[in-house]
C-alpha cells in the first residue's frame, strides 16, 4: 500500500518552535520515506475565530515560506493552501451531515476555546468535519501532529468509518504519527500550558523568526523551579523537562540521557546549552527565509494546489455519488 501523508498548518500567528519540533520537522522527514506527501496551509480554519484579512493573508504566505525554508521541497511534497482547492469545503459539507453533533460538542479543542459561549462562530464547532476532509480527500495513511490533535483524527477515522460502513468504503482510515518526546512543547514562562503561537504571551513563544538575542532572552528566563535539580519528570519537573525535550529533539538524543549529562549542573548551564542549540537549528530556516520571494512561493503554491486538487477532486466525487449527489458531468 502507498504510504499517503497528509498534514496542516493554520495561518494564524507566528510559527513557534512547537509547531516546528512537534509537526514541521516530522514533514520534512516523511517527504522522503512517503509515496506522496501533502502539507497544506488551512486558511479555512483560520478564520474560525475573529481575524483581520490582511494579517491573514500575511500569515497564509509566511506560513508557506515557513514550510519552504525548514526544508519541504515542491519537488517532493505537494504544499497548498487550502482555499485553493474547494473540495475541502465541498466535503467538509458532506462530511458534517455524517457527524453527529454529541462528538462535536465533546470536542476539548472546541471546549477549551470557549465553546459553551453563544457568540462563538459555527465554524468553530465544525472545525474537526473539515479537519477531516482535509485528511480524507487524499485517501491519507499516516497524518504527524502534535499532541493536541489527536482528539481530532480519532473523529475523523470514525466518520470515515461511520461513511464507509453506510454508503460505500470510499475513504481509507488514516494512522496518527505523534512523535514521543516534543509533542507537547510547552509555554516557557508558564510550563503548565502548551506553546500556542495564539497565546498572548509572547515570553511563552519562540517565533522561528525571533532575532537571535530574543530567542536568547525567552530562554535564559524561561520558568523552572526552585529546586537545582536537573532531572526528566514532566509531571513534577516541567519546566526543566521542557528544556531537556527542547535539547533533545535538536540534538537527536534523549531527554533522560541529557538530564544524566547536566546532573550536578545549575540551571543556567542548561538553558545555555538549549539557547545554542536552538539558535543553531533555526539559523538556516531564518536565512532560507529572507531569500525566498513572494512571487516564487505563489508560484509554488499554484502548482500544489493544481497537484492536489486533480486528488482531491477524484475522491470528492467518488463520496458525492456515494452518498447520491449527482455529478453534472460524467468522470
Ligand atoms: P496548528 O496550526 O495549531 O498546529 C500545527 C501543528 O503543530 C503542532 N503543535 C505542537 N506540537 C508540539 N508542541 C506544541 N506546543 C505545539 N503546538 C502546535 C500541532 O499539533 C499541529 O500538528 N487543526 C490543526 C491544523 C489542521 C490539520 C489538518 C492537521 C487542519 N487540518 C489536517 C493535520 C491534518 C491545527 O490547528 O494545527
Amino acid at each position: 500500500m502507498q504510504k499517503i501523508v497528509f498534514s496542516g498548518v493554520q495561518p494564524s500567528g507566528m510559527l513557534t518552535l512547537g509547531n516546528y519540533l512537534g509537526a514541521i520537522r516530522q514533514f520534512v522527514a516523511l517527504q522522503d520515506e512517503a509515496d506522496q506527501a501533502y502539507y497544506c496551509v488551512v486558511d479555512l480554519h483560520a478564520t474560525t475565530v475573529r481575524h483581520d484579512p490582511k494579517t491573514l493573508r500575511d500569515y497564509t504566505l509566511m506560513v508557506s515560506k515557513l514550510y519552504l525554508a525548514s526544508g519541504i521541497d515542491p519537488n517532493r511534497a505537494t504544499i497548498f493552501v487550502q482555499s485553493h482547492v474547494p473540495e475541502h469545503a465541498e466535503l467538509a459539507w458532506l462530511l458534517q451531515c455524517v457527524a453527529r453533533t454529541g462528538e462535536l460538542s465533546r470536542m476539548t479543542q472546541f471546549k477549551e476555546k470557549g465553546g459553551d459561549k453563544e457568540t462563538v462562530s459555527v465554524g468553530l464547532y465544525t472545525y474537526p468535519v473539515l479537519m477531516a476532509a482535509d485528511i480524507l480527500l487524499y485517501q491519507t495513511t499516516h497524518v504527524p501532529v502534535g499532541e493536541d490533535q489527536k482528539q481530532h483524527l480519532e473523529l475523523t477515522r470514525d466518520l470515515a468509518e461511520r461513511f464507509n460502513r453506510d454508503y460505500g468504503e470510499v475513504f481509507r482510515l488514516p494512522e496518527t504519527i505523534i512523535p514521543d518526546v516534543g509533542s507537547r512543547i510547552m509555554s516557557l514562562d508558564d510550563p503548565t500550558k502548551k506553546m500556542s503561537k495564539s497565546n498572548p504571551s509572547e515570553m511563552g513563544r519562540i517565533h522561528l523568526l525571533d532575532p537571535d538575542d530574543i530567542i536568547e532572552k525567552k530562554i535564559m528566563r524561561a520558568v523552572t523551579d526552585s529546586e537545582n535539580v536537573i532531572r526528566y519528570d514532566p509531571e513534577k519537573k516541567p519546566g526543566v523537562s521542557n528544556l531537556l525535550a527542547i535539547l533533545a529533539l535538536v540534538r537527536g538524543e534523549h531527554p533522560e540521557v541529557l538530564a544524566e549529562a547536566f546532573s550536578g549542573q545549575g540551571y543556567g548551564a542548561l538553558k545555555r546549552s538549549v539557547a545554542d542549540a536552538v539558535l543553531e537549528v533555526l539559523r538556516p530556516i531564518k536565512e532560507r527565509y529572507e531569500h525566498l520571494t513572494d512571487e516564487e512561493t505563489l508560484k509554488i503554491l499554484r502548482e500544489g494546489a493544481d497537484r492536489a486538487q486533480a486528488i482531491a477532486r477524484k475522491t470528492y466525487r467518488e463520496a458525492a455519488q456515494a452518498f447520491g449527489y449527482i455529478c453534472r458531468e460524467s468522470s
